[in-house]
């Protein structure tokens, strides 16, 4: 029974936005309000700051800061709530990719003067994908605004979801008044306050003459557009907000702390406690009495000196108890868990259980890689951790054939955290780093030379995508890999990956291959 209540009460999601639309301002108010801080600017930037691409101190600075912010846990009205953070720089993408199979909901974050923005859109695609529920919060009303009707449209064209306002801002940019709550039915008067908890002044009658008086000319406005938003858009449906189909959509000012108080009330509210998680075995449900997680992230110690690292889990079924041994699949080993960490408030602390929806930072010399699983006994494998053909690709090479050793260990480590993946060509033997941006290959060879004291250089390779490839025909399988021979190599799990040169290439091989399934996600 303690189990399910501690379920019931979870909410683990991650906040997510293009960089610059306002994800860390959002975290930082609900932070507030969840006491973790006290004052306005104690969380970060977890971004790498436009144009900083060659900046390695500040990457690394970054990175510091990342692992205190990767997961911030707070108590709030008798939740527990779970904030994951995303990485903002798009280059690395397959990191947040990886952090939304962690979450069981998000709240996107959406710039009110730029509507939909593209990494907004692939966001929202592995939402769809997994059939995550969205909340959409549209930020900086403070700031001159598009038309909030444009602004749904444009959500609902480019981002594929129904959506439905449960609040309505009042004008924006120097004359924002405020935002009508459709859920409570109430108006909250816009009262800037950048520091603390908002304090905005209510006012419960529509047609009052205070309202009135206050907003001027916006009161017919208002008037007119609910009464279109009472006719356009659907009475919001918790099932269909849950089953990924129905966005409901706030407004407000995350800067100014306005509007996020009405934001999180109704997050605790409708979004969900743990899910089911899919495992390659089965389904596993967060009230089964036996432990179950699988680590989502792994986060390197930048010292070289304390080269550990902390393997981030997810808590999927059971309780977790600090000092139990628990089974590690891929290793088949069983494995004493002693120091295990939670993030809560402002510090990291050592803790002595957990439950489903918590994620739990286990330090790690090297045992984990992400993926994998941890039971009590039972061998399951979870599911949902994707890696995506990469976008670029270089040849990797020793550029200190003293340091072979160290390179390649480095090399391990790094792919190990999910930094990019590794494809060795199985024609010429040579390393292949895949990445979803240039700045990859920057941090990697940069790691390289200051934590395992190895040099690399990239090499030019003419790679379009990688394809991990299966077919019911081993015949036709063998008679592929012999005729492509060149092309091609193993992921670093031994997998067979076709690298094709082009589109074209890759069409023809797929119209002259029928028998052979080409997929762009190893996990399929
Ligand atoms: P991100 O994590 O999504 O990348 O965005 P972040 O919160 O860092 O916000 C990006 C910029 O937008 C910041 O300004 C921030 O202060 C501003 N901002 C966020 N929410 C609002 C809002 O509701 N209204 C207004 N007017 N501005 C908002 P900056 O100048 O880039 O950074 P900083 O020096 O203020 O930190």
């Amino acid at each position: 029974m303690k189990n399910q209540n501690e379920i019931n009460r979870r909410r683990t999601f991650a906040i997510v936005s293009h960089p610059d639309a306002g994800k860390t301002t959002l975290t930082e108010k609900l932070l507030l309000f969840g006491g973790a801080i006290h004052v306005a600017g104690a969380v970060k930037n977890n971004k790498i700051k436009k144009g900083a691409t060659s900046d390695f101190m500040e990457i690394e600075r970054q990175r510091g800061i990342s692992v205190a912010t990767s997961v911030m846990g707070f108590e709030y009205s008798g939740y527990k709530v779970n904030i994951l953070d995303t990485p903002g720089h798009q280059d690395f993408q397959e990191d947040t990719f990886r952090t939304l199979t962690a979450v069981d909901s998000v709240i996107i974050v959406i710039d009110a003067a730029k509507g939909v923005e593209p990494q907004t859109e692939k966001l929202m695609n592995v939402c769809r994908m997994r059939k995550t529920p969205v909340i959409v919060f549209i930020n900086k009303l403070d700031r001159p605004a598009l038309d909030s009707f444009n602004l749904l449209d444009n959500i609902e064209n480019q981002l594929q979801i129904k959506t439905c306002p449960l609040s309505w801002p009042i004008n924006n940019g120097p004359d924002f008044k405020g935002v009508y709550n459709i859920y409570n039915q109430n108006i909250k008067l816009f009262s800037p306050n950048i520091q603390n908890i908002e304090e905005g002044v209510c006012i419960d009658d529509m047609d009052s003459t205070e309202l009135k008086s206050v907003i001027g000319s916006d009161f017919e406005i208002l008037h007119e557009e609910l009464e279109l938003v009472n006719g356009v858009y659907p009475e919001f449906s918790q099932t269909d907000y849950l089953n990924g189909n129905l966005a409901p959509v706030f407004f407000g000012s995350a800067l100014y702390n306005f509007g996020v108080q009405e934001l999180l009330d109704a997050f605790l509210e409708i979004a969900p406690p743990p899910q089911p998680a899919v495992a390659e075995e089965r389904l596993v449900k967060p009230e089964e009495p036996d432990f179950t997680g699988f680590v989502f992230k792994i986060h390197a110690n930048i010292d070289p000196n304390h080269r550990s690292r902390i393997a981030f889990v997810k808590v999927c079924s059971g309780k977790f108890v600090r000092n139990n041994t628990y089974l590690h699949i891929r290793l088949g080993k069983n494995m004493r868990i002693s120091s295990p960490t939670a993030f809560m408030a402002e510090q990291k602390e050592i803790i002595e259980e957990a439950y489903p929806g918590d994620i739990i930072g286990i330090p790690d010399n090297g045992s984990f890689i992400i993926g994998d699983t941890l039971t009590e006994r039972e061998i399951i494998h979870y599911k949902g951790l994707p890696s995506f053909s990469p976008e670029l690709f270089r040849y990797i090479e020793n550029d200190d054939p003293l340091k072979s050793k160290q390179l390649n260990k480095g090399i391990d480590h790094l792919m190990d955290e999910g930094v990019a993946q590794l494809f060795i060509n199985q024609f010429n033997g040579r390393k292949i780093i895949g990445t979803v941006g240039q700045l990859q290959f920057e941090v990697i060879q940069f790691r390289l030379e200051h934590e395992y004291n190895a040099k690399c250089r990239f090499d030019p390779i003419h790679i379009y995508k990688a394809c991990w490839i299966e077919s019911e025909n081993p015949g036709i399988l063998t008679e592929f890999k012999k005729r492509k021979y060149q092309k091609m190599a193993k992921d670093k799990l031994g997998r067979d990956v076709f690298l094709a040169d082009s589109p074209f290439i890759l069409q023809i091989t797929q119209d002259e291959f029928k028998e052979i399934i080409f997929h762009f996600t190893s996990e399929f």
